[in-house]
């Protein structure tokens, strides 16, 4: 753990600036309180559910972060100018509840604005930026989603958004240079107004890409859709954030109601994990579906999602369109440290046959063949040699990895993957 040294801006080969401080290497894993309750819970009721998150086997599996979002305090700040808990919501205070949740091995993560007020109409940070930070610290959070309600005018800030969310990253380095201590991770929550992922990875660790999700497909596919075009600025330390976890909001549960089937839930967290967004649930757990849990906690996913080694995620080789927020593109591919990643996408309201070349992908070697393993189905699928054709269902996936075992057998045509210049030793085309 490196508490004492902060760096800033360490700059990667990509192109992304990439704030390594020491948090937030990995995308976070955990449960975010909007979703279900948008202003209406209490300690009791939040507690509840990370109980649940332990008895299903969710906080075993990596989900370790558990993040209240808007609508904890109340409506004014003490005569301190302070932000205080709402005495009816946190009964026994906010320290007893991050107590609480760390007794159940759970980080807790707080929510707050960069403007005079939350979206909700509560305190925002705007002007306060320092003392909220310490009034959160002292909670006991270590993480902070920060919002984008209620701007103050031009004439008050002289400040682009940039400049607005710095100053809490500038408080956030201050304090742990002073403190000599780990920083708040920053998630940034300005909804891809103002292109983020340009720019939010100077000041904290994720950035919201879009407006909030909705537990519907005709949502979440028009997020893969602006996602696909900026999917190589995720890296470590630096994340395009897709918004909370619609998986188990199915007949009529959530906030709205959602009504997500289940290939369209597989498929939402199959590309959230895979494109390494935060990966934060937001369904009742207490009351949640087995497949739902299956969902969520299918190891062979998160372990992508977590990989230690390879920051990237993985970006599409192939649109059948370009823009298009109801057919976003199909055929995904990225490295890992377990092997290939194929993510393949039924964008159609009808099942749909599918295929692609294996060359299609970088990270794939011409002339060999591979071991296929699908992670939904976790069985080891056979050999692929030159392309893989899968029957998807509506709104169905496929998430595959493939694994190099060997030479591909001698004489298979073409004699190279594709078509254009390719020559005997001679000097002869083959095609052309
Ligand atoms: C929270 O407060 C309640 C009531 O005082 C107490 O019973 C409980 O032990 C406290 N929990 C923690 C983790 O401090
Ligand atoms: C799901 O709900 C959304 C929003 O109400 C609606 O537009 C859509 O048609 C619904 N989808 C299905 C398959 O019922
Ligand atoms: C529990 O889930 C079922 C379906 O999964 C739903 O019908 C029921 O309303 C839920 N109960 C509560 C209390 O949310
Ligand atoms: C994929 O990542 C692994 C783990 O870092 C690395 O060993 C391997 O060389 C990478 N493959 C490619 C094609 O870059
Ligand atoms: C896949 O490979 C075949 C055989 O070389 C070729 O005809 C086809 O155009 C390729 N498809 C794509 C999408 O590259
Ligand atoms: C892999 O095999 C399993 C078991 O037969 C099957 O359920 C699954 O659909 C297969 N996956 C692919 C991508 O074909
Ligand atoms: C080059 O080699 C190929 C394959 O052996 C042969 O078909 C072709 O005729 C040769 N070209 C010349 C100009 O010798």
């Amino acid at each position: 753990m490196r508490s004492s040294s902060v760096l800033l801006g360490v700059v990667y080969a990509t192109s992304a600036f990439a704030l390594d401080n020491g948090v937030g290497k990995l995308p976070a894993l955990g449960f975010n309180t909007w979703n279900i309750y948008q202003c209406d819970y209490t300690a009791d009721v939040l507690l509840a559910q990370a109980r649940a998150m332990v008895d299903t086997g969710l906080v075993k599996a990596g989900y370790d972060r558990f993040m209240l979002d808007d609508c904890y305090s109340l409506r004014q700040r003490n005569s301190k100018g302070r932000i205080v808990a709402d005495p009816a919501k946190f009964p026994h205070g906010m320290k007893n509840f991050t107590d609480s949740l760390k007794s159940l091995g759970l980080r807790a993560g707080i929510y707050s604005d960069a403007g005079y007020q939350t979206c909700g109409g509560f305190p925002g940070s705007y002007g306060h930026e320092a003392e909220d930070l310490e009034t959160f610290e002292e909670w006991g959070f270590h993480y902070l989603k920060y919002d984008n309600c209620y701007i103050p005018f031009d004439s008050v800030t002289q400040e682009n958004v940039f400049g607005r969310y710095k100053r809490m990253a500038a408080a956030i380095e201050t304090r742990a240079v002073t403190k000599k201590q780990q920083p708040v991770q920053l998630a940034l929550c300005e909804w891809g107004w103002q292109s983020p992922w340009v720019w939010a990875g100077r000041l904290g660790q994720s950035w919201r890409i879009g407006g909030d999700i909705r537990p519907w497909w005709s949502a979440l596919a028009s997020i893969i859709n602006q996602a696909s075009f900026i999917a190589t600025e995720t890296h470590f330390y630096a994340r395009n954030d897709l918004d909370m976890l619609e998986v188990g909001n199915s007949d009529g549960l959530g906030t709205p109601p959602g009504n997500l089937t289940y290939d369209e839930a597989k498929s939402h967290f199959t590309a959230w994990a895979l494109l390494k967004s935060p990966l934060l649930i937001g369904s009742d757990l207490t009351n949640a579906s087995q497949q739902t849990i299956e969902i969520l906690g299918n190891t062979d996913i998160l372990k992508i999602s977590q990989d230690p080694a390879v920051g990237e995620s993985v970006a599409p080789f192939r649109w059948e369109y370009s823009w298009d927020p109801v057919h976003p593109a199909a055929y995904w591919t990225g490295n890992s440290s377990y092997g290939v990643v194929f993510m393949v996408l039924n964008t159609y309201d009808e099942p749909r046959k599918m295929s692609f070349n294996l060359t299609e992908s970088w990270a794939i070697r011409a002339g060999r063949e591979y071991s296929v393993y699908d992670m939904w189905s976790h069985t080891r699928n056979g050999t692929a040699v030159r392309d893989i054709t899968l029957t998807l269902p509506a709104h169905g996936v496929a998430a595959l990895l493939l694994n190099d075992v060997g030479p591909e057998p001698e004489g298979i045509e073409p004699y190279c993957a594709g078509y254009w210049q390719c020559s005997y030793p001679n000097g002869t085309y083959y095609s052309n």
